[in-house]
């Protein structure tokens, strides 16, 4: 048996109880924290904690390595539930581009943007983006990243779409932390299918899906449902089919333009809808509406917390809709509108972040930035975008029954800080590095001088 035990921390913080697996609306602030407190890890488990004064005589013996996090904090390490990080190149001549005026959608228009991506990734070598995307993932990691969920979608033909997937498993066996797999064949409409969008459609829901679900290839599917890309009809079509082989929905919608993707969403049962930069007030109602609330603008939602059991089972006595995910470094770097968090954190729904971290929209896989931007520019409290970045967003991608809070019986993967004052310093004092140490499933994926 391997055991770690941490104690005198300035406090564990969300400490939240067996069961709770998504917060919402007004519960989204309330961070179950200890305060001075201690947590026992055994064998890569989070075994017991509590405040000092109720830690136990514990067996001493070479096994047990002790870390005094006296004036540090220990948090659950940072969930990510929505990356691109598999891609060939960074495109940064697009960033130059966009600094002399172009829009994001102007770029894809003369040959940039996703078809970029696509045709440098159709002539990489598989291995070189293993490799790349690895690099990547280990700078996610010092970042305090402890699990992840990553899409294809630069693929965009059968064998290219499968090369991605094949990436991301073997990512998944490479590396400690939990990572999640999204089929997202339907990010941009390949050249080739321009004049017949129909049959790439048939590719995706009748031979991608279902050779990516027998293979174990994906774990979700994913959509791009957005104005000059693709239709609400035609996400209808690929959650369908998803839905057929047991490949849940988490889906780009309300990007640029709100056209009814999140309502389709709703209907097929997605697990999230993802960057909600653009919403009207009938999007908001939607998703009021799925979670089981009235759409009364004056009377905010009351949700239950807990909406999986401790296995992951979906309970069915709650309506459960998407959960909103934002993605504010996405928003940050396009220039475009931030998603209306408050809004819907004040219409009792839950709201989940994360990076979009991609060549085109988001170069970046820094939970620690999309922390700052939470708070400054969606106006979310300290304790909400904490939430929001690991309870939630483990939930938005179905690991809330084993990452995203210190609750007995889950993986240890940990952020211990650095000294700070306290929580809200961490988001204030945006851009500098606050993390002292990272462990997944209780092992250190960077050490600081907590663990010297
Ligand atoms: O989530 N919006 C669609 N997909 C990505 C951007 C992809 C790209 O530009 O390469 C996003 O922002
Ligand atoms: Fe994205």
């Amino acid at each position: 048996m391997r055991r770690l035990l941490i104690t005198h921390a300035k406090a564990l913080v969300g400490t939240h109880a067996p069961g709770v697996s998504l917060v919402a609306g007004a519960d989204m602030a309330r961070l179950p924290c200890v305060e001075d407190g201690w947590m026992l890890v055994e064998d890569g488990l989070i075994r017991a904690l509590g405040p000092m004064a109720t830690l136990p005589a514990l067996a001493p013996g070479d096994d047990l390595h002790t870390v005094d996090a006296t004036g540090l904090y220990v948090l659950p390490g940072w969930c990510d539930p929505h990356t691109h990080t598999v891609f060939a190149a960074p495109r940064e001549e697009e960033f130059v581009d966009k600094i002399k005026g172009l829009s994001y959608q102007e770029i894809a228009a003369k040959g940039g943007g996703i078809l970029n991506s696509a045709r440098k990734l159709r002539d990489m070598d598989e291995d070189l983006l293993f490799a790349q995307a690895k690099e990547r993932l280990h700078e996610m990691m010092q970042r305090g990243t402890t699990a992840v969920e990553i899409k294809s979608g630069y693929g965009l033909s059968l064998e290219s779409e499968l090369k991605m997937l094949r990436v991301v498993k073997r990512l998944k066996e490479a590396l400690p932390l939990p990572i999640k797999a999204t089929l997202l064949a339907a990010h941009a409409l390949p050249p080739e299918y321009r004049e017949d969008r129909a049959a790439y459609i048939r590719l995706i829901a009748d031979t991608l899906i279902p050779q990516v679900s027998g293979e174990g290839l994906a774990d979700f599917v994913d959509v791009f449902c957005e104005t000059n890309y693709f239709t609400v009809a035609e996400l209808e079509q690929v959650l369908e089919a998803g839905a057929r082989h047991g490949l849940p929905g988490k889906v780009h919608v309300n990007q640029f333009t709100s056209i009814g993707g999140i309502q389709a969403a709703i209907k097929h049962g997605a697990l999230s809808v993802d960057h909600l930069e653009v919403m009207e007030e009938a999007d908001v109602d939607a998703l009021v509406g799925a979670f089981g609330g009235a759409p009364s603008r004056s009377t905010p939602l009351r949700l239950r917390s807990a909406w999986v059991d401790v296995t992951g089972a979906h309970r069915e006595d709650d309506a459960r809709g998407p959960i909103p995910t934002l993605l504010p470094s996405c928003s940050f770097f396009l220039r475009i509108p931030y998603g209306p968090a408050r809004q819907l954190i004040d219409r009792g729904l839950p709201v989940a972040l994360a990076t979009d971290h991609n060549p085109g929209s988001t170069p970046s896989g820094n939970m620690n930035l999309v922390f700052s931007l939470a708070c400054i520019q969606l106006r979310m409290l300290p304790e909400e975008a904490i939430n929001a970045m690991t309870l939630n967003a483990a939930a938005a991608m179905g690991l809330a029954h084993t990452v995203g809070s210190l609750t007995v019986g889950k993986r240890a993967n940990l952020i211990i800080t650095k000294p700070v004052p306290s929580l809200a310093y961490l988001p204030y004092a945006f851009g500098q590095d606050h993390i002292d140490t990272v462990l997944i499933d209780g092992i250190p994926v960077r050490t600081g001088s907590a663990l010297a």
